[in-house]
């Protein structure tokens, strides 16, 4: 009996040290106002981030085309769009590049959706895939080269 309530004694004083610790330890709990701004910019979605998602959905976009899944196709775009959106939020030093990408690359892909014919599909991912290499050349990052017929990727809706 009372080795059980030494046992159990023991228990909650190392989990309430444990949970104090742990609390102190956690800049999102106890830190200043600064701290946690300083953090929270540390760790909003780089270029990089946002360019990994862009590829798969540049894959999706592609083969949701060729299946004529053309909501899909469409909703791929305006999530590209809104990517970069927020990639000129999260890093301003690519704003110009951004809107240049803009009055280019998105117009010819979302008439071709509208149109559901896949040879004014295939035309205007192509027109898009060389606007995505342009700015990759503008921005050091001319190796990243798109496949224009890329893999499929790991989306379920597609075949
Ligand atoms: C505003 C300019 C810009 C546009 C437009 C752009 N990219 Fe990028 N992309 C970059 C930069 C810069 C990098 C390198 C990221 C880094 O190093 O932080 C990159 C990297 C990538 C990567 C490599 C990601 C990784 O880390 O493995 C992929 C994939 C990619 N872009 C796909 C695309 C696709 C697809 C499009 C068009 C649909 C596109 N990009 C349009 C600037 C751009």
């Amino acid at each position: 009996m009372f080795k059980n309530i030494f046992r159990l004694t023991c228990i909650l004083t190392l989990t309430s040290s444990n949970v104090v610790a742990g609390n102190s330890n956690d800049w999102r709990k106890t830190g200043s106002d600064v701290e946690k701004l300083t953090n929270v910019v540390k760790v909003i979605p780089s270029t990089s981030d946002l360019m990994f998602q862009m590829g798969e959905r540049y894959r999706n976009l592609y083969w949701a085309g060729k299946q004529k899944k053309w909501a899909f196709a469409e909703y791929q775009v305006e999530e590209m769009e809104g990517l970069m959106k927020k990639l000129k939020i999260t890093r301003p030093q690519r704003a110009a590049s951004i809107e240049k990408y803009f009055s280019t690359a998105f117009k010819p892909i979302e008439a071709a959706i509208q149109s559901k014919n896949w040879q004014q599909f295939s035309l205007g991912f192509e027109s898009m895939r060389k606007q995505c290499m342009l700015c990759h050349k503008a921005n050091d990052h001319a190796f990243i080269i798109l496949k224009p017929v890329p893999g499929k990727g790991n989306s379920p809706v597609i075949d």
